[in-house]
């Protein structure tokens, strides 16, 4: 019998699954309501669920436990750990009109937590999409992963953006989600990693990262503050050609901000454009790049991934930075095929020899977005 009718005595309605992910680029410009450019993960939050009719919500995880919440009781922080990434969902589903009661949901999920590869993310997803199908709603993929970003923005009280949720929900097998976040303007570029012989190593650096804890909350406070100083709406309004007329009119911390975002939304045209080009190894130097205004000008960077980036690179990378919000969390870096494992071994070593816990180390291949599996 497997674990969802042994919790709750009788077999699921379904099972769906929805994705972690990496960004290959595009760093904290979604926020900024420019471009980003990630692919989905082959691991998976899982869920296996059945709608209930009397209003509570029953919630188990393989490593979290069990939870129970009438979901008439639901309000903004009422849960926490990771119950309250459900139970956010459910909030959501309830505040955007949609006549959603009970469920009993078990989850299970192989996507590294605290790494920068959006677990949370996924297991919203997976929860929005089976709620989609359990009650009926009709939703699209987009109108979802709004719902899950309301739900970590509103209820967890992340103010993250909408990148992750849109990956999980949207990514396509064999493909980059090349989207614009300020209309989610979507389009999937091909990418054969092992049809030009190389791979994508994700290092883990085992360095916590927590967006919670404000330092995300500020960056992108200090990245609204510029643009309305400048008289923009949004940071992606403002060009290459606009920067050095721009700069000079703002506070001096907020200079590295803004030159991030806008070298980081040219990066990521410059990279689906050797996408499309099929010169792969091309994006290489578009990583280091990236990586390195993340670390001078955005400062989002740590000891642990300056030398997971310097170390795959001089191991022979193509190109490799930082992913996700930063402040730890893993690493991306493009090799040739045959050589991933030494690149893994030499930045294992760098890592040991400087006394940091070793990286995690997995093969990224662009993966579906979620859906349902049974
Ligand atoms: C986190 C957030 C995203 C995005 C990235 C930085 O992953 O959840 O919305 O801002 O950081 O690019």
């Amino acid at each position: 019998m497997n674990t969802f009718s042994r919790l709750y005595g009788h077999a699921p309605e379904g099972e769906w699954a929805a994705p972690g992910r990496v960004n290959l680029i595009g760093e904290h410009t979604d926020y900024n309501l420019g471009f980003v450019l990630p692919i989905a993960l082959p691991q998976t939050v899982r869920a296996q669920a059945r709608r209930r009719d009397d209003g509570l919500l029953r919630l188990h995880s393989t490593e979290g436990g069990s939870a129970e919440v009438a979901v008439a009781d639901l309000a903004p922080g009422s849960v926490t750990g990771w119950a309250g990434y459900p139970a956010a969902v459910v909030w959501a589903l309830r505040e955007a009109g949609h006549d959603v009661g009970g469920a009993e949901l078990s989850l299970d999920s192989d996507v590294p937590t605290g790494a920068g590869l959006s677990s949370s993310a996924a297991l919203e997803c997976a929860v929005a999409i089976a709620y989609n199908d359990l009650y009926g709603l009709g939703l699209s993929a987009p109108e979802l992963a709004l719902v899950a970003q309301r739900a970590e923005n509103a209820y967890v009280g992340v103010p993250c953006g909408i990148m992750d949720q849109m990956a999980s929900m949207c990514c396509r097998a064999g493909a980059a989600l090349h989207l614009d976040s300020r209309d989610l303007a979507m389009r999937q570029v091909p990418v054969d990693l092992a049809g030009a012989g190389l791979a994508l190593l994700v290092l883990d650096t085992r360095v916590k990262h927590d967006l919670g804890d404000g330092a995300y909350a500020g960056l992108r406070a200090g990245c609204e503050r510029a643009a309305r100083l400048l008289g923009l709406t949004a940071l992606r309004e403002l060009g290459p050609a606009d920067l050095a007329a721009a700069l000079p009119r703002l506070p001096e911390e907020l200079r590295p901000l803004v030159r991030h975002v806008v070298t980081e939304n040219e990066r990521v045209s410059e990279a689906v454009a050797h996408l499309a080009a099929g010169a792969l190894a091309a994006l290489g130097p578009v990583l280091t790049a990236g990586h390195a205004s993340l670390r001078d000008d955005y400062r989002v960077s740590c000891p642990e991934t300056d030398l997971a980036v310097d170390t795959a690179v001089a191991a022979g990378a193509h190109g490799a930075r930082m992913t996700g919000g930063g402040f730890g969390g893993s690493v991306i870096a493009l090799v040739d095929a045959e050589a991933a494992e030494a690149v893994a071994a030499d930045v294992t070593a760098a890592f040991l020899a400087k006394g940091f816990t070793a990286p995690r180390t997995l093969t990224a291949t662009p993966a579906e977005g979620a859906r349902r599996t049974a």
